[in-house]
């Protein structure tokens, strides 16, 4: 008959030895404990393992937003501990990291075109929106317009 218990015994006590790093061997087992309740006692551990989005407040409305860009189409700002680049484009604003994904260079001097920030180094577009663009991936940041302000999503892995 099927022993789940003698599984997960018998799982956490060679798993190190397979894996010949002993020091690590309290990960391999939770990981396996985990995954062991969820397939055999179907126990939920929702939130577990996933990404989250935390919002943070980065202006108090809309027109601060057109107040910081002025006439611009896009300025530097530093937030969230972050150097990151507010654009407006086709009356839409975005939030993105102001650091090329292909060679780490500065995006202050890029241009937007039909809904692709061109960095200016090597002509490579990155979707405003998706950040997607020369099979590379460009951090950004989602606005949410709530009543009491604009929040900016940053998202971050979650153990919990
Ligand atoms: S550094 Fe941006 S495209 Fe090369």
């Amino acid at each position: 008959m099927f022993n789940p218990e003698g599984t997960v015994a018998s799982l956490t006590m060679y798993l190190p030895q397979l894996s010949g790093r002993k020091s690590s061997s309290f990960g391999y087992i939770t990981i396996c404990w985990i995954w062991l309740q969820k397939k055999l006692y179907s126990v939920k551990f929702d939130g577990m393992f996933s990404m989250k989005m935390k919002w943070i407040k980065f202006a108090d409305s809309l027109n601060i937003l057109e107040d910081m860009l002025g006439s611009k189409e896009m300025i530097p700002v530093y937030f969230n501990n972050q150097n990151l680049l507010l654009i407006r484009h086709d009356n839409n604003f975005y939030l993105v990291k102001n650091k090329c994904p292909h060679q780490g260079m500065k995006l202050d001097k890029a241009k937007c075109e039909n809904g692709f920030i061109v960095c200016p180094w090597h002509h490579y577009g990155f979707d405003l929106k998706t950040g997607r663009g020369a099979g590379l991936y460009l951090d950004n940041f989602p606005f949410d317009f709530r009543d009491e302000g604009v929040y900016a999503g940053f998202e971050y892995f979650s153990w919990f």
